[in-house]
Order: C-alpha cells, then sequence, then structure tokens
C-alpha cells in the first residue's frame, strides 16, 4: 500500500510539474511575442495537438509483417498469427474498457489461429482486473502465447493467476512447439530485461533446427543477445519503446531505450537476425500518441 501511495504521489508530481512548465513557457512566450494573433494561434496549436494525439491513441491498425524462410513448414503457410504488445492499462483507462473491448473485437474479427503478446499488460497495478476481464474473450485455435514487460511485475502475482486462468501460455525462458499436419514451428519467450531475469539458453532450449520465434519484450535485450542465440532464431518481435509515442517527423525524445531511437519502431536487421519492435498499443504518462500509430501486426510467414 505505501509503495502504490507513493508511485501515485510521483505520478501527480510529474503531472504538476508538467503543466507548472507549460503555463510559465506559455507567459514567457506570451511576453516576448506581445501579439495576441500570434499567441491565440500557439494556443490553438497546442489544443490541436493534444486532440489529434488522443484522437490518434484510440485508433488501431494492422501491419502486416512477412516473413520468409526455407524453414517455415508448409502447415503454416496459411495460419494466420496476430502480435500485438503494450496495452499499458493505467489511470486513464481503468474505467474504460472500450480501448481494450475495441482491441479484442478487432483480433477476434481476424480470426486468429495464433496470438502472441509481447507484455506490458498494465502501467500500474491498478489496471489489471479491467484488462483480463476484457482479454478472457480472445480467441485463437493453437492458443495464446505471452512473455511479461517490464510493467507486469507491477503486479506479477496477479497476473501470473489471470494468465493461468484464461489459459494463456507463459514463455518465460521457455518455449512451446506448435505443431500441424505439415510440420512445427517453436515459439520461445524470454523473462523481462529490465525487471527479470532473461535467460536465452533455456529460452531457445527446445528450438533445435525448427523455425523460431522469439517474444523478447525489450528490444535493448537485442544488443546483449549472443550471436550464436541471433543464429538460432528466424524472428524476434520485441515492444515496449510505443513507437517513441510522441514523435515528430522520427524525432521522438521520451524513447524508453538505452539506445535513443535505434529500436524505436520497426524491422531492424543484422547478419544473423531479424527483430521487429511493434509500436504497440498503449502509452505512459497521457493517453496520447503523435506519429505512432497503435498497431496489431498481421505475421504472415511463406516458405522460401
Ligand atoms: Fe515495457
Amino acid at each position: 500500500m505505501k509503495n502504490t501511495n507513493s508511485r501515485k504521489r510521483l505520478k501527480i508530481r510529474e503531472l504538476i510539474y508538467l503543466i507548472l512548465g507549460f503555463c510559465v513557457f506559455t507567459v514567457i512566450l506570451t511576453v516576448s511575442m506581445k501579439n495576441i494573433y500570434w499567441f491565440t494561434a500557439y494556443i490553438l496549436l497546442c489544443v490541436s495537438f493534444v486532440i489529434y494525439g488522443v484522437y490518434e491513441n484510440s485508433t488501431i491498425h494492422t501491419k502486416d509483417l512477412v516473413i520468409e524462410s526455407d524453414k517455415i513448414p508448409l502447415g503454416f503457410e496459411n495460419m494466420k498469427i496476430i502480435f500485438f504488445a503494450d496495452i499499458q492499462m493505467d489511470y486513464f483507462y481503468t474505467k474504460n474498457r472500450k480501448k481494450i473491448r475495441k482491441i479484442v473485437n478487432f483480433i477476434n474479427k481476424e480470426k486468429p489461429d495464433i496470438i502472441l503478446f509481447g507484455g506490458d499488460y498494465i502501467n500500474k497495478a491498478r489496471g489489471t482486473e479491467t484488462v483480463f476481464e476484457e482479454l478472457g474473450f480472445l480467441k485463437a485455435g493453437k492458443g495464446i502465447y505471452t512473455v511479461y514487460g517490464n510493467h507486469d511485475y507491477y503486479d506479477y502475482k496477479k497476473i501470473t493467476s489471470r494468465l493461468k486462468e484464461q489459459g494463456i501460455n507463459i514463455l518465460k525462458n521457455n518455449s512451446a512447439e506448435i505443431k500441424t499436419e505439415n510440420g512445427s514451428i517453436v515459439i520461445a519467450g524470454i523473462d523481462d530485461y529490465l525487471r527479470g531475469t532473461p535467460d536465452i539458453e533455456k529460452a531457445l532450449g527446445g528450438s533445435g533446427d525448427m523455425f523460431t520465434i522469439l517474444l523478447c519484450h525489450n528490444p535493448d535485450y537485442f544488443e546483449i543477445m549472443p550471436e550464436e542465440a541471433k543464429e538460432k532464431t528466424d524472428i524476434i518481435l520485441s515492444g515496449h519503446t510505443h513507437g517513441g509515442q510522441l514523435n515528430l517527423f522520427g524525432f521522438a525524445p521520451f524513447v524508453p531505450s538505452r539506445y535513443g531511437s535505434k529500436y524505436r519502431y520497426g524491422m531492424k536487421e543484422t547478419k544473423n537476425s531479424k527483430i521487429y519492435i511493434t509500436s504497440g498499443l498503449g502509452g505512459v504518462v497521457f493517453p496520447m500518441r503523435f506519429m505512432a500509430r497503435p498497431e496489431i501486426v498481421n505475421l504472415v510467414l511463406k516458405k522460401k
């Protein structure tokens, strides 16, 4: 209880600092402009930015991600695989089920065979119940697989028990083989890089020579991932960075990464491997996004 209260105080303090900063900036600008028209234009621009940011945050887009490999079995060529991440339920969303219900309906309409979740169900512990009451409606013929994100450690026990109740497969340094009559693939998952204890050897232990998808919440892990493990992995799926959340043509000052914008969004390839970082669906601090559209990834596997 003490921790929750101190976190709440921290959040309120951040908000007060931000509002005070904006007010001071506005006063300085007003005095320096000495022109009511420019000042009015500035205020209108700020209001438009906020309205658009809230709107963009409420949208959902589909991103088709095509992966070609000679390791992909024929049984997976027409498989519907959906990947999404970073629901980030928080203060602004706790009583608002609409957004998560929209996400669930959006995914169910795609009639997925497999659903992959990249972690961060919540921002802080208050969102857990709402998220799982709604996620219980997700359907996937061959199962739902998930890793933990750093924020999920705020309510680790409850999230773990809800995942188990709903039959969602937790990949915490382990893997699952998905079988069809025409071959199998492996979905592996690694524990969170910031709050958990990642063990890539354990995570990829069951992959053998099969086509392997690795769920890894935080793309920063890619920087220290051993080359041998990268070679074993055919595609790494990450989230965490929210596409920067607030961007201006690629300039994103608040990317939660040690490497700036390097892992902000999209596909990054090296000699031995590739990682796709989704922009995810939620955000932190404000329910706003700018030039970082929320997305759900439609993973298309094609045999070379
Ligand atoms: Fe995260």
